[in-house]
C-alpha cells in the first residue's frame, strides 16, 4: 500500500483538501496517522470493528490492549459511555480538550474489539487543532493508539511514524510540537485512579475531584510485579534497541559509575550514549552525551524523551546510561516511560 504523507501548511485551502481526504479514508474504514498535543495517533473509525482490526495488524499490537477513542465534543461522551459520573464532568470541564484520558463504563455502541474485551472505554478530547479538526470534519469517533510499532517509542515526529508504518497505513498527517502521552484516569469505580501518569498530575486532579489514587503498578510495579489496570502498561514499551540503564543516587557517584562503565564499554568497541541534563552534562568525559534540557524544566525532558530514544536506534547505540529525572509532577511521567524503556533496570 502506498502511504500518503500530507503536510498541514496553515494554508486553509490546501489544509481543507487534506482533511477531506483523511475523512474519506476514515469513513471508508482506512487508517490515518495524525498529530495530537501528546504523540501521533494511528486513527480508525472507533465504531467499525474491521477498521480497528487494521490498527492492531499495522502496529503488531496484542488484541487485549484496548484503544483510546478520540472525540471533539461532550455529546460523544454520553454516546460512548453508559454512565458519566459527576467527577468525569468536572474533569472534562477543567482539562478537556487536553492530555487527559478517562476510563468510563462503555455503552453498547462501543465494540469490544477496541476495549480489549473490557466493559470500560477510554475517551480523550485532544486539544491539538489538527486532531480536533480531523475528528470534527470526518464525523467519526477516532480510535487511536500511539502511531508506533508495538514496543517502540511513541512517535513525536512524522518521520517516526513514516519509519514504523509507511506502506502499512493509508495516510500520515504531518505537523509539529508534541511530547508524552495523556494521563489516564479510571472513573469506572468509586475512587478515581491514575492508570498512566502524564502532564496532568495527581495534585491537579485532587483540586477538582478530591481523593485520587495512583495504580500501585505504577509506583511499586518495578519491585512487586503488580498487575497494572491499563492492559498496555504491562508490556515493555518505548524500547530502544540499545541496552538502557538508569543510574540513581548521589550525583557524584552516578557520574563516576557512568564514566567508568562508559570507558570500559568503549574500550571493548561499543557505542555508548549518556542521557543527562544541562546542569551535569559537563561532568561526563566520554561517549555520546545527550542533554534532556534543564533539570528544573520537566517539560523539556518530556518533549525530548521519545525523540532521543529513537535517535539511539538511528545511531546504532549499544549501551545507554541515563541519570534519573525527578519523580514529581511531569517528572513522574518521564521516569515511568524511562523505566519501561529500560525494561526496569535501575542501578
Ligand atoms: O496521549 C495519548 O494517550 C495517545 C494519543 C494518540 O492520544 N494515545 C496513546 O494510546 O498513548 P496507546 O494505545 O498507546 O495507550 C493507551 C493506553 C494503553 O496502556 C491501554 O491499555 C490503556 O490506555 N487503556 C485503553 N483503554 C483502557 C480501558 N478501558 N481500561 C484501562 N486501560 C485502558
Ligand atoms: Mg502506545
Amino acid at each position: 500500500m502506498e502511504t500518503i504523507v500530507a503536510d498541514i501548511t496553515c494554508n486553509p485551502k490546501e489544509d481543507e483538501k487534506i482533511y477531506e481526504k483523511a475523512g474519506e479514508i476514515l469513513r471508508a474504514g482506512g487508517l490515518v496517522a495524525f498529530p495530537t498535543e501528546t504523540v501521533y495517533g494511528l486513527g480508525a473509525d472507533a465504531l467499525d470493528e474491521a477498521a480497528s482490526a487494521k490498527i492492531y495488524a499495522a502496529k503488531g499490537r496484542p488484541s487485549d490492549n484496548p484503544l483510546i477513542v478520540h472525540i471533539a465534543d461532550m455529546d460523544a461522551v454520553y454516546k460512548l459511555a453508559s454512565e458519566v459520573p459527576e467527577a468525569a464532568v468536572k474533569l472534562a470541564d477543567k482539562f478537556w480538550p487536553g492530555p487527559l484520558t478517562m476510563i468510563l463504563k462503555k455503552s453498547d455502541i462501543v465494540p469490544e474489539s477496541i476495549t480489549g474485551g473490557l466493559g470500560t472505554v477510554a475517551i480523550r478530547m485532544p486539544s491539538h487543532k489538527v486532531a480536533a479538526e480531523l475528528i470534527r470534519s470526518s464525523g467519526v469517533y477516532i480510535a487511536a493508539p500511539s502511531a508506533n510499532t508495538s514496543g517502540k517509542p511513541s512517535p513525536t515526529l512524522a518521520r517516526h511514524v513514516i519509519k514504523d508504518l509507511s506502506g502499512k497505513i493509508d495516510m500520515i498527517i504531518d505537523t509539529v510540537d508534541i511530547g508524552v502521552e495523556s494521563t489516564i484516569i479510571d472513573l469506572s469505580e468509586d475512587v478515581p485512579t491514575i492508570l498512566r501518569p502524564g502532564f496532568i498530575t495527581k495534585e491537579m486532579f485532587e483540586e477538582v475531584v478530591g481523593e485520587v489514587r495512583i495504580d500501585p503498578a505504577i509506583t511499586d510495579g518495578v519491585k512487586a510485579g503488580v498487575v497494572p489496570k491499563a492492559p498496555g502498561m504491562k508490556y515493555k514499551h518505548y524500547a530502544p534497541d540499545a541496552d538502557l540503564k538508569i543510574i540513581e543516587g548521589d550525583i557524584d557517584k552516578v557520574v563516576s559509575y557512568i564514566n567508568d562503565n562508559t570507558r570500559k564499554l568503549m574500550d571493548e568497541g561499543y557505542k555508548v550514549a549518556i542521557m543527562t541534563t544541562d546542569e551535569t552534562k559537563h561532568l561526563y568525559t566520554d561517549g555520546i552525551i545527550i542533554s534532556m534540557g534543564h533539570k528544573s524544566d520537566e517539560l523539556s525532558a518530556a518533549r525530548h524523551l521519545y525523540a532521543t530514544l529513537r535517535e539511539f536506534d538511528n545511531e546504532h547505540i549499544d549501551y545507554v546510561f541515563s541519570e534519573s529525572f525527578e519523580t514529581e509532577n511531569v517528572g513522574r511521567a518521564v521516569m515511568n516511560r524511562l523505566i519501561k524503556a529500560a525494561g526496569h533496570t535501575i542501578i
